[in-house]
This record gives structure tokens, C-alpha cells and sequence, in this order.
């Protein structure tokens, strides 16, 4: 298994979305970018937040559950907290949802746009502690450079 080349990805990532204000377009091919990029992964996508809840937008893998209160499970206390969450065995994690049984480990990122918080990125992995805290970082650098991108668009999606 080899990390990506975060710094390579991001400048991927600006030139596939640079042009594009459409928020559910940019969302997709973000989402579908890092998917590519990324091994041992079966579920990478993201939440997107509706009122006090995270409601399931555009994702590569199986079919997934489609809401997520903000408090529960590893999204939405990634959401309530508005930080990262980096969980190496979800089955040691109290509340995790389930969505895939494959799922073994779990990274999920606030996505804050113009400080708001609009969602989370949710990538999941089937084997235990499958990200390493480089990961984290790059993983966190992409959804800020994705956000900023983002600024301005009204999120709609
Ligand atoms: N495991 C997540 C739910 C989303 S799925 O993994 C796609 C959670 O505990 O919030």
C-alpha cells in the first residue's frame, strides 16, 4: 500500500474544480478524485448537512444510510465537534454506524465552508488502522483547498 502524493492530488483536485462553480458537481468529482487515489478504501463520500442532520450525498461504494443526526456515530460527532475523527477499529468506537460491514477503520473530516459547517468527508477502509496521521493531514489540506474553492457557492446540493 503506498500514500498518495497529497500535494500532487491537490493540485489534481484544483484544476478539476477550478473552473466549476457547480457545488454537487465539484462535490462528485472530488469525491470520485480521492476514491481513485486512495487503496484500501471501500466507501469514501460525503454528508452533507441538512438543518441538525447529515444527509448522504455524493459517495463511491456500496449504498449507504442516508441520515445521520449531528451527535452520532463517527460523522456526526466529526460534525458536532467540527473536527477530524481518526478511528483506527470502529468496533471500539461507542455508537458507530454501520453502513458497510466491511468498514473497519474510519477517517472523517469537517468540511467548514466560509466557517460554516457544511458536511463531513467520510472515507472508510477494511482494514484496522489503515490511516496514518499523513493521511490526516493530507486528507484535511484537500478538504480545506475543496472549501475554499467552495467559498461563496451556496452549498445546495
Ligand atoms: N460509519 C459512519 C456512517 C457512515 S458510513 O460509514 C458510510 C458513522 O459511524 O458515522
Amino acid at each position: 500500500m503506498s500514500d498518495p502524493d497529497y500535494k500532487l492530488l491537490q493540485s489534481q483536485m484544483r484544476a478539476l474544480l477550478a473552473d466549476e462553480s457547480d457545488a454537487l458537481a465539484n462535490a462528485s468529482n472530488f469525491v470520485a478524485l480521492l476514491n481513485t487515489a486512495m487503496d484500501d478504501i471501500n466507501w469514501l463520500g460525503i454528508y452533507v448537512l441538512r438543518g441538525d442532520e447529515l444527509v448522504l450525498g455524493p459517495f463511491q461504494g456500496l449504498p449507504a444510510c442516508v441520515r445521520i443526526p449531528v451527535g452520532n456515530g463517527v460523522c456526526g460527532t466529526a460534525a458536532e465537534k467540527r473536527e477530524t475523527l481518526r478511528v483506527a477499529d470502529v468496533h471500539e468506537f461507542p455508537g458507530h454506524i454501520a453502513c458497510d460491514a466491511a468498514s473497519r477503520s474510519e477517517l472523517v473530516v469537517a468540511l467548514l465552508i466560509d466557517g460554516r459547517l457544511a458536511g463531513v468527508l467520510d472515507i472508510d477502509s477494511p482494514s484496522v488502522g489503515r490511516f496514518s496521521a499523513e493521511d490526516q493531514t493530507g486528507i484535511e489540506d484537500l478538504c480545506a483547498a475543496f472549501c475554499e474553492l467552495q467559498s461563496g457557492s451556496d452549498w445546495s446540493i
